[in-house]
This record gives structure tokens, C-alpha cells and sequence, in this order.
């Protein structure tokens, strides 16, 4: 320690966090042993009360590569039914890719096992609803990943709009995009993933903004989608344009319950960099959230605070919280297990969640059909 890091150190408080674990480790199975389970995985391995028993993939030999990659010693299986039937689990993660979150989240919340699903929550409205009716069939514990949350400048969103200083909110703008960022895989297709761009990482912009104004219901949507660059050899390799069938852009008009309309849009890739701000308008100020490069769910920048004060117009900037990427995901896993633990509400409700996966597929429908629709939300 150099001395003026021993100096700064007399002034730095040691917080020691004091908390409670569960008592028995929980016995947790991974669905689904591809790029998102390393996360999951490297996450509960920090967590002293947790005990990885069993994972499942459908691709021969992966779950086993993936076990001994992390040295995990626990129980194989050739997809998530066997390990369901075969395990008795305390909690899965599901890391399966979009269009198989439906089956295996309502099979492991019908075995009486909670679940940590991935985002965005399913491929179709009806399947999120389905999910909705297992969920509370079981009474088993549900949460959708989206480790966003766990961020503290997306909670100083919600804590500006929540403090009244926005007045009432009219207008949103949210949104975020890639100049070239379409990944690969399992992600370009519908058979697996379902959705593109608009799933993948509209999802996120669509919680960062309706979480913070509280989830009003949607009522219409106007969308466009496109994918004039995934199909595309200029962009693409031949092999990865000719199985690409799903969105790389989207753009929508969408009106919410209490008068508000947002105003989306989202890409894998375009000839910009972003296609702008989030941007909130209210009767007594505005927030201006900086949007990143690589569209991640992520604040970009300090935000921006555009108020009336003594009768000028001034500017508040709100710096940025250092935060990151595998905090966040290790806040997901705890908060998680503390809720099973605890008996807590899900960090992130599939109530909630509903309304997002409505909006998203309503965007599709009103894509396909070329009006505008109303947003369909299945009763649960
Ligand atoms: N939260 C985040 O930051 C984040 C980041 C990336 C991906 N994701 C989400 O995670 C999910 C998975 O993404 P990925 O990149 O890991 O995909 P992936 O294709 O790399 O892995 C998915 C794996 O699930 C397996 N699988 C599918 N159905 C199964 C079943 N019924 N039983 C057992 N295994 C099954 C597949 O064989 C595959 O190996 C997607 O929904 C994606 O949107 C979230």
C-alpha cells in the first residue's frame, strides 16, 4: 500500500455486510448449458448455500464439457425432463434459448422447483401467460433475468420519476442499438430464438423505462421491423445470412394507459451509431439517459436532468455509479435465492414482465399485418 493509499485509507468506511444464508445449501440445476449458463454458473459458485446437483442439454456431451469446465461434479442429462423427473431440486436456471423457456420453466414449476428464467421471458405472449398460470398453480417462486435491474443508475431512474420531480409523464422516447452487433448462433433464427433484436435487447429498453414509471398497461402498437442486414452477404457470412429469419431493427409507436405514448426503436445493426437517447418528458422536467454503443440495457453516461429553476432553464447532471457487468449478474443470482429463502416477492415479476412480452409480440403482429394493433395481454 503506497502511503497516500494508506492516508486515503483512514477516510474509507469498512462495511462489514452482515447477512444470513439458508441453513441447508439449495439444490440448483442449470437448463441449458450454453453462453448464458457460464454467468449462472460462475455466479452460484460464489454463493456459500448453494450446491449445482444437476444440469441438462440437449446437445450430446455439452453439459458434460461444460461441468468439467468449471469443475462442477454433479448429475448429467440429455434434456430438461429427464433432470426434472430424476433430481429433487430446490431451484433451476433456465438458459435455454427463447423458444424453449416456456416448456421447461411451466415442467420445472409444475415439479415444485423454483425457476430464474432468462430474458426475454418467452418467444409469444401466450407462452409468458401460460408460464403466468403454472407459476401460480405451483406456488413456486418465479423471476425473469434481467440483471439490469440490479443496477444502480437504472434504480436512480426510477427513484427520479418516483420522487415527482418529472411532474406528469406524457412522452418517452427509449431505444438503443448496434452499428454492427447481430450475434450468432442460436439467436437468428426463429426455431430457436423466435425474435431478434426486438426480444433480445428490446426487452431491455422496454423495462429500463417501464419499470421506472411502473408497468402502466399497453394499449396499441404501431411497429415496423426489418432485417435488411442480417439476410445480407455485405454484412454477414453466406452460411449465417442464409438461416437468418428474424428482426435486426425494429421501430414502434405505442400507447400506455394514462395518456403516455413511447416511442421505440431497437438494431442489431444500421448505418449510425445510436439511434438516440432515452428520453422521458414530463409537465415539471425531462430525463435524458445517454444510450450505449453496444446496446446492452445499460446507462451510457451521466444522465441529464433539464428543469426550470427560479425561473431559468437549467441542467442537472446526475453522475454515473461505477457498476459491473458480473456484480450485476451475481445481485441477480443473490437476490434470487434470498427471495426463495425469505419468502420475498420475485426480484423481477412475471406481472410485470407480461406487459413487455405483450408489447414486444404486439410490435411483431403490427409488423406482419401493417396497422396498428391492439396489444393483446391474455388473462392469467
Ligand atoms: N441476461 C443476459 O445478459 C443474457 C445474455 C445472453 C443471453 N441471454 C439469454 O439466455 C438465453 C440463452 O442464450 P445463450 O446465448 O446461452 O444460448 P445458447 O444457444 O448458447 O445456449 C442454449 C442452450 O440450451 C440448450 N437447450 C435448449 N433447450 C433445452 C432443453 N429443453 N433442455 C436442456 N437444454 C436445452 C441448447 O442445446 C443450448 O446448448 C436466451 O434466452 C438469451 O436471450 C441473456
Amino acid at each position: 500500500m503506497s502511503d497516500t493509499d494508506r492516508v486515503l485509507s483512514n477516510f474509507t468506511q469498512q462495511v462489514q455486510e452482515e447477512r444470513t444464508y439458508s441453513e441447508r445449501p439449495l439444490r440448483v440445476g442449470i437448463i441449458g448449458t450454453g453462453w448464458i449458463a457460464e454467468a449462472h454458473v460462475e455466479s452460484y459458485l460464489k454463493q456459500p448455500d448453494v450446491e449445482i446437483v444437476a444440469m441438462a442439454d440437449l446437445i450430446p456431451g455439452k453439459a458434460e464439457r461444460f461441468a468439467r469446465q468449471y469443475g462442477v461434479d454433479c448429475a448429467l442429462y440429455p434434456d430438461h425432463k429427464s433432470m426434472l423427473a430424476a433430481e429433487q431440486l430446490d431451484a433451476v436456471s433456465v438458459c435455454t434459448y427463447n423458444t424453449q423457456h416456456a416448456v421447461c420453466t411451466i415442467d420445472a414449476l409444475n415439479a415444485g422447483v423454483h425457476v430464474l428464467l432468462e430474458k426475454p421471458m418467452t418467444a409469444t405472449v401466450e407462452e409468458a401467460a401460460d408460464i403466468m398460470r403454472a407459476e401460480k398453480a405451483s406456488g413456486k417462486l418465479l423471476s425473469i433475468g434481467f440483471q439490469p435491474r440490479m443496477d444502480a443508475n437504472m434504480q436512480q431512474i426510477k427513484k427520479i420519476v418516483d420522487s415527482g420531480a418529472l411532474g406528469q409523464i406524457y412522452y418517452i422516447q427509449t431505444g438503443g442499438g448496434r452499428r454492427r452487433g447481430i450475434p450468432n448462433s442460436t439467436f437468428i433464427e426463429q426455431r430457436t430464438a423466435g425474435l431478434g433484436a426486438l426480444g433480445d435487447i428490446g426487452c431491455y429498453s422496454l423495462d429500463m423505462v417501464l419499470n421506472a414509471i411502473g408497468y402502466p398497461r399497453p394499449l396499441t402498437a404501431s411497429g415496423y421491423t426489418s432485417s435488411l442486414f442480417g439476410t445480407s452477404t455485405d454484412y454477414q457470412k453466406p452460411e449465417d445470412a442464409k438461416r437468418f429469419d428474424v428482426d435486426d431493427f425494429a421501430a414502434a409507436f405505442i400507447r400506455l394507459e394514462g395518456g403516455i405514448i413511447l416511442d421505440f426503436r431497437i438494431s442489431w445493426a444500421m448505418h449510425l451509431d445510436t439511434p438516440g437517447d432515452t428520453v422521458i418528458l414530463g409537465t415539471k422536467a425531462a430525463l435524458r439517459i445517454p444510450s450505449t454503443e453496444c446496446w446492452n440495457g445499460s446507462v451510457g453516461g451521466p444522465m441529464k436532468l433539464y428543469h426550470d429553476l427560479a425561473g431559468q432553464q437549467v441542467e442537472t447532471l446526475i453522475p454515473i455509479i461505477p457498476e459491473d457487468e458480473s456484480g450485476l449478474f451475481d445481485r441477480k443470482i443473490r437476490s434470487f435465492l434470498d427471495a426463495i429463502i425469505f419468502k420475498l416477492p420475485p426480484p423481477v415479476p412475471s406481472s410485470q414482465i407480461l406487459y413487455n412480452q405483450a408489447i414486444i409480440n404486439a410490435i411483431a403482429d403490427s409488423a406482419r399485418e401493417g396497422r396498428e394493433v391492439a396489444v393483446h395481454i391474455p388473462e392469467v
